[in-house]
């Protein structure tokens, strides 16, 4: 299964794929994590990448289309992957294109998630993340049992840099000048499925399987 999850910053793709992934045992290739862990341990592609990312901007192709080659010859990535946060524009997209097919493999489909801005600065702004494991939270619709720590391994909920209200705004913007116009890029190749992002995470789930179960049969 090969799969691109495609929606603004905070429309569920994380959520989702990380428990889709782990459903379907196909690893998820998370470009913002991915990142974010380079930026962590300071590593020459997490430093060139920062000044990008803490702008709210998209990291150039090339460091990207880099960590992207590297991540699709892992062995585990010869079962499928979900795509999460990538590809971001017309070149990253083209370049996917390129790799799978070098692969000897096609895209199965790009699930896109449909929801309003006003939920998206709700969701990005109350949104808090798992130092440790990276679990998602958000402060109000799916809060951890204990304030601060995670369900999940106990570890430290921290907000990201880029969840401040104004970069926020400004990676809303980024998106619909790069990002949105893959939707007829992929609707063009018959590949686009919508999914209503708003609403029970359960039920998003379900209709994401749904969808895609749809398109392999
Ligand atoms: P990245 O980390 O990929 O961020 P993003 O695409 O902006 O997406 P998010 O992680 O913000 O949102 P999401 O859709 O995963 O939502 P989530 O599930 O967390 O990228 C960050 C930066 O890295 C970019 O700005 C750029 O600089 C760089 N970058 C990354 N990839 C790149 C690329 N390919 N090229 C160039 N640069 C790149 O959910 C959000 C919140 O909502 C959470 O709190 C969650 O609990 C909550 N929530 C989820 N579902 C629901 C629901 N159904 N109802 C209520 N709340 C919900």
């Amino acid at each position: 299964m090969r799969l691109v999850f495609l929606g603004p910053p905070g429309a569920g793709k994380g959520t989702q794929a990380r428990d889709l992934a782990r459903e379907w045992n196909i690893p998820q290739v998370a470009t913002g994590d991915m990142l974010r862990a380079a930026m962590a341990s300071a590593s020459p592609l997490g430093r060139e990448a920062k000044q990008y990312y803490d702008r709210g901007e998209l990291v150039p192709d090339d460091v990207i289309l880099r960590m992207i080659k590297a991540r699709l010859s892992e062995s585990d990535a010869g079962r499928g992957f979900i795509m999460d946060g990538f590809p971001r524009n017309l070149a990253q997209a083209e370049a996917l294109g390129r790799l799978v097919k070098d692969l000897g493999h096609t895209l199965d489909a790009v699930v896109y998630f449909d929801v309003s801005e006003p939920e998206l600065l709700r969701r990005l702004t109350g949104r808090r993340v798992c130092r440790q494991c990276g679990a998602t939270y958000h402060l109000v619709f799916a809060p951890p049992t204990r304030p601060g720590v995670c369900d999940r391994c106990g570890g430290e909920l921290y907000q990201r840099d880029d969840d401040r209200e104004e970069t926020v705004k400004h990676r809303l913007d980024v998106y619909a000048r790069q990002t949105a116009p893959l939707l007829d890029h992929y609707r063009g190749q018959g590949l686009l499925v919508t999914v209503k992002g708003e609403g029970a995470i359960d039920t998003i789930r379900e209709a994401i399987r749904s969808v895609v179960e749809a398109r392999r049969r």
